[in-house]
């Protein structure tokens, strides 16, 4: 097989022959896109080996067309050069226009001929060895280039699929065993360290890649490394497995039952929800409400049925106040398919119309026996956390919120249950939905407060405090230094305010 690869000439000035027209013919391999380097292989010993390729059915890119005008593009997923190093195909695709240069083990794989001669004769990809790899020794700039990372969420866009998924899950589940510890400053920094990997256009390969990037602390750096090295963290794998983190995760996933409540149980030894029946475990009305729609809670809510509590709300909300609007924040607002619960801002433009509406729509949603569970707060300063006591309190004792569960019925929610096959009596879904009234002129901070994501919101916060001297929450912003109330009539008022470019909904993934 080897053979019938020609040995190369000393020169290729001469275009080679023509192409077959259709590169896309016979593709055995889909997940496979070859670029091959002309470069010291020379055009007709290219387009033999590109001839060759598509024969075993690999598709390859580019090579019917100008060499000059041939641009990699992303689909590429392996490159293969002859007789050059790995700095000098990097220099190639980036002349050539290529975004993703295989600096630091992103992008294409950059390989030796070898590579492609095995495959040849194997009729299919081979495994990529270390020894088929071309080495590439990044340049700091080239570093810097790529990684210009900002410290914080705030200026970063993060899409909600990202390139780091192994890593950020196992990085969270950290998180999360640390705040199920009550360490909540360990448990920021993990989740910090997961949020700016979250924002990365491209996939971390080696601990180099990490030299340039914010934010990523001592063991959290260790944990990418156990990852990278053996394709698991022992220390995730054993804390995922251990039995008071699967505990702590069942329970507090009780609507109602935070970290505290859960603990106590687990010291008193109980481990599953029958434990707790058992046991007869002191339960407030949200836990009991909570333990009775366990299953439902914890099952995704869609965007559908999002949209179909919203159509409730809206036809509650404008029988006491004509013009009041509700709209959808949270993850859906970011683009989120599922949430684990529905987030809604309710609000009317003549500023004080809204005061005493979210009882009259409480008490309808009740009749109509839309509600299975509800709770209403009303915003006190002493509710609110430290930093955001020197905004006054007349700002604040408008602000009214209820945690309700909703009783999703086949009435709201036909079409699903159609879809489903279930029928429709039996089609009934328990629902957590977060109702916020809030004046209009703290609408667009209510907004940007409740769209998240909470990486995002901290970020956001801490910036403030730290790089502006203000204070910003869910009602306004605030100037420490020149004691004023900056005003916004939109979210991107207040990113202007804040002398941050403005980061869409969608890209506040963090
Ligand atoms: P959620 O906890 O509902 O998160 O809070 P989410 O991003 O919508 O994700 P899922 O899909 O439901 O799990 C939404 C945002 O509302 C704000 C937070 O900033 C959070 O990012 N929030 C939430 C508050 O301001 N106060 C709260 O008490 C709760
Ligand atoms: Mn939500």
């Amino acid at each position: 097989m080897m053979s019938e690869i020609p040995v190369k000439k000393k020169r290729q000035c001469q275009p080679g022959p023509p192409l077959p027209a259709n590169p896309e013919d016979h593709v055995c391999f889909p997940g496979v896109v070859l670029c091959l380097v002309e470069k010291r292989m020379g055009a007709s010993r290219r387009a033999f080996l590109t001839a060759l390729a598509r024969r075993k059915g690999f598709c390859v890119e580019g090579a019917n067309r100008s060499s000059l005008l041939y641009l990699p593009s992303e689909r590429v997923t392996h490159v293969v050069s002859e007789g050059n190093s790995g700095e000098e195909v990097v220099e190639w695709m980036k002349r050539n226009g290529s975004r993703s240069v295989g600096a630091a083990g992103s992008g294409p794989a950059l390989l030796d001929l070898s590579w492609f001669t095995e495959s040849m004769s194997a009729g299919q990809p081979v495994e990529i060895k270390a020894r088929h790899c071309l080495t590439v020794t990044v340049h700091e700039e080239t570093l810097q280039g790529r990684c210009q990372v900002a410290a914080y969420a705030c200026q970063r866009h993060t899409p909600l699929a990202h390139k780091n998924q192994q890593l950020t899950g196992a990085l969270e589940a950290m998180a999360e065993e640390s705040l199920f510890c009550g360490s909540e400053g360990r448990s920021l920094a993990f989740s910090r360290a997961a949020s700016v990997l979250k924002s990365l256009p491209w996939t971390v390969r080696s601990l180099k890649d990490l030299s340039s990037l914010p934010g990523i602390g001592e063991h959290s750096r260790r944990i990418i490394q156990e990852v990278l090295e053996d394709g698991a963290s022992a220390e995730v794998e054993n804390v995922r497995q251990s039995e008071r983190y699967q505990t702590m995760k069942h329970f507090t996933k009780i609507f109602g039952v935070g970290v505290k409540t859960a603990g106590r149980w687990y010291q008193e030894g109980l481990r599953t929800i029958s434990d707790l029946q058992a046991h007869h475990a002191k339960l407030n009305n949200a836990q009991q409400a909570g333990l009775l729609h366990y299953r439902d809670l914890n099952s995704p809510v869609t965007c559908s049925e999002a949209e179909a509590i919203v159509q409730v709300v809206q036809k509650a909300v404008e029988q006491f106040l004509h013009g009041a609007s509700v709209m959808l924040t949270g993850g859906f607002r970011r683009g989120k398919q599922t949430g684990h619960d529905v987030d809604l801002l309710i609000t009317h433009p003549t500023e004080g119309q809204e005061v005493g509406l979210l009882s009259k729509v409480i008490s309808w949603l009740d009749s109509q026996g839309f509600l299975l569970y509800h709770s209403t707060y009303r915003n006190t300063l002493q509710a609110l956390e430290d930093e955001e006591l020197s905004v006054s309190a007349a700002t604040m004792d408008r602000f009214d919120r209820c945690f309700s569960i909703f009783r999703l019925s086949s009435m709201t929610w036909e079409h699903d249950c159609e879809l489903n096959g279930s029928g429709g009596a039996h089609c009934r879904k328990a629902v957590r939905v977060d109702l916020v009234v809030t004046p209009y002129s703290q609408f667009p901070f209510a907004l940007l407060g409740w769209t998240g994501s909470k990486n995002f919101e901290r970020d956001l916060r801490r910036f403030c405090k730290r790089e502006k001297k203000m204070v910003l929450n869910s009602h306004t912003l605030y100037h420490t230094e020149k004691k004023i109330f900056l005003s916004a009539a939109s979210e991107e008022e207040i990113f202007q305010h804040l002398g941050l470019d403005f980061i869409p909904p969608e890209q506040r993934n963090a």
